[in-house]
């Protein structure tokens, strides 16, 4: 049997271990729709975040927290992940699978609209994430370009899935991802990349930026 290249990738570089794969069965069994991160994107999450040593992530849209699992698992003992979730029945299948991935302790899944939950973060004045990926609702990318900016560490990471959608491509056509691309490209205080990644049906972007420090 032929595989498509995203299944040449993550069989091959991101082979899931029985949590992973219960993960994404207890979404299913939930009816929760199939918009976690590839196998293969999820295994880019975590070099990502071993690279720059992540010991602080920020993840906003957990869902059934499949690549949260992928991102916690890159972080040392003592390291901490909070996830941001809307949908309290997506928020309890993902403590679910964090628990069966032993993640628990790392790992706080905040209930509520991301934007209360960010308010909540910048009044907590807690130490700056090392990374922050953004992946909840398309529309509110670029306001949580603007909140989630302050709480990064210089030197950190910010990442956005789905950030290639058909509609970039249309000239003069508005989305929130789209005008979030186009601020994070123009951002003086982001360095920026657009990487295609691999999807079974045809591709999409993962946005990755950096917040320099001073030269
Ligand atoms: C694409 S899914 C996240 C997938 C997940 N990161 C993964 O790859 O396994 C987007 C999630 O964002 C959540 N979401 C949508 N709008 C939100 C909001 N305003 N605040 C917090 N979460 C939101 C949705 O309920 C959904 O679970």
């Amino acid at each position: 049997m032929l595989l498509d290249y995203d299944g040449y990738i993550s069989e091959l570089f991101a082979p899931e271990d029985d949590a992973l794969m219960s993960a994404r069965a207890e979404m299913l069994r939930a009816a929760m729709p199939e918009i976690n991160v590839s196998a293969s994107e999820g295994k880019v999450l975590h070099l990502l975040a071993r690279i720059i040593g992540a010991k602080r992530i920020l993840e906003i849209g957990t869902l059934g927290a499949y690549s949260t699992i992928w991102l916690a698992r890159a972080l040392p003992p003592n390291g901490t992940l909070i996830t941001l979730e809307i949908n309290p029945q997506y928020a309890a299948v993902a403590l679910r699978n964090l628990k069966r991935a032993n993640l628990s302790q790392k790992v706080e899944v905040k209930v509520g609209p991301a934007l209360e939950s960010l308010s909540q973060l910048e009044s907590a004045s807690e130490a700056p994430f090392d990374m922050v990926f953004i992946d909840a609702d398309k529309e509110g990318y670029p306001t949580y370009l603007q909140r989630a900016l302050p709480l990064l560490r210089v030197g950190g990471l910010l990442l956005a899935d789905n950030t290639l959608p058909d509609n970039v491509l249309v000239r003069g056509a508005d989305s929130g991802v789209k005008r979030f691309n186009a601020e994070a490209a123009a951002h003086p205080d982001l360095i920026t990349a657009l990487v295609p990644v691999l999807r079974s049906r045809g591709i999409d972007g993962l946005l990755i930026a950096v917040k320099p420090g001073k030269r």
